[in-house]
């Protein structure tokens, strides 16, 4: 009988009863009168004198357990199937907000669509990067004054002795990447988040995203990089944005530009976004330097290409009005749910 009732007893641990028809089963299989345990209370009279000690006593705790989990299970579903007396029925039910996707994220997925919709193919890179793709690739050597452009996070790599880490400074190393793993022609985009050891204000923080382009072909020039800016600023903020190129300096591009947008408040008469001049800068860009051809092992004299990058967080503050960049990673959901 000992072991007919600790079978028992799993089976009352694991009896589900989670409805009130399974409470009544539980009830009429263990604890009625025609139930399980009265039936065992019954046989106890024949059980040998020198078991009946312990068989007694498991059994009546066994009787406990069952009315234990019966008597809760009971309270628990009569207090969640209680009707309130006081409740409204015709309210309207509870519902919660479902989130949005941050406004880099939108703003992010916007750029991508319009450059994938004329044939760029999307990649990425890593965050952490080595710095031979962050800048030796990049015709930046380690002596360059062009590394002082950007305040770099070194990252120390206790593992590896040979290669050094940063965190990426820009989406640049992500061309090279590209061009050491294929094959021109190329096009694509690549955008991520970059990082930079600046003293954060209303203007900089010391992560921002950008947007990478890159196309490799033969007879690609200069031409081709300002129709396709042009036509991606239209389709980003109106048929009537125009753009200009202004000769500017990168290590990885000859010649290099910094591409200006109209702005797109005033449309060029100037006002306080422009800061009066008409114009927004929004990125770089330029022909692929030769030595980063060489670099990554294709031949300047065969193939030209063009590369742009593009501050991401300039673009979505100035499409929005917004005059601080720190609002967009404190995480304040009265701001966030604005977008
Ligand atoms: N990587 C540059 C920066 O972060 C931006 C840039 C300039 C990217 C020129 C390019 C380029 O691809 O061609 O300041």
């Amino acid at each position: 009988m000992l072991k007919q009732l600790s079978e028992i007893e799993q089976e009352i641990n694991s009896f589900s009863i989670t409805v009130e028809d399974e409470l009544e089963s539980f009830r009429l299989k263990y604890l009625s009168r025609n139930g399980l345990l009265p039936k065992l209370f019954e046989e106890l009279k024949n059980v040998s004198k020198e078991e009946k000690p312990l068989v007694g006593k498991k059994l009546n705790e066994v009787k406990r357990l069952a009315e234990g989990i019966y008597n809760s299970r009971k309270a628990f579903l009569e207090e969640s199937l209680s009707v309130k007396e006081d409740a409204d029925y015709t309210l309207p039910g509870r519902t919660f907000s479902i989130g949005t996707s941050h406004i880099i994220t939108q703003t992010l997925r916007e750029m991508v669509k319009i450059f994938r919709e004329i044939g760029f193919k999307v990649t990425q890179g890593p965050e952490l990067e080595e710095e031979f793709y962050n800048f030796d690739a990049l015709n930046t050597p380690e002596y360059h004054p062009a590394r002082d452009m950007q305040d770099t996070f070194y990252v120390q790599n206790k593992y590896d002795k040979e290669k050094k880490y940063v965190l990426r400074t820009h989406t640049s190393p992500v061309q090279i990447r590209t061009m050491m793993a294929n094959k021109p022609p190329l096009r694509i985009v690549s955008p991520g988040k970059v990082f930079r050891n600046e003293t954060v204000t209303y203007k900089n923080y010391f992560m921002f995203h950008q947007i990478e382009g890159l196309y490799v072909d033969k007879h690609v020039s200069m031409r081709d990089l300002k129709s396709v800016l042009g036509y991606f600023f239209r389709k980003f903020y109106g048929a009537d944005t125009r753009t200009r190129f202004i000769p500017s300096f990168f290590p990885f591009t000859e010649p290099s530009g910094q591409v200006d947008v109209s702005c797109f408040i005033c449309g060029g008469k100037g006002c306080k976004t422009c800061k009066e001049t008409g114009w927004l800068e929004i990125g770089g860009c330029g022909m692929v330097d030769p030595y980063v051809f060489k670099a990554v092992g294709i031949d300047p004299e065969e193939y030209s290409g063009y590369a742009f990058g593009i501050g991401v967080e300039r673009i979505a503050m100035m499409k929005h009005g917004i005059t601080d960049i720190r609002m967009l990673y404190q995480n304040d959901v009265r701001f966030l749910e604005q977008f």
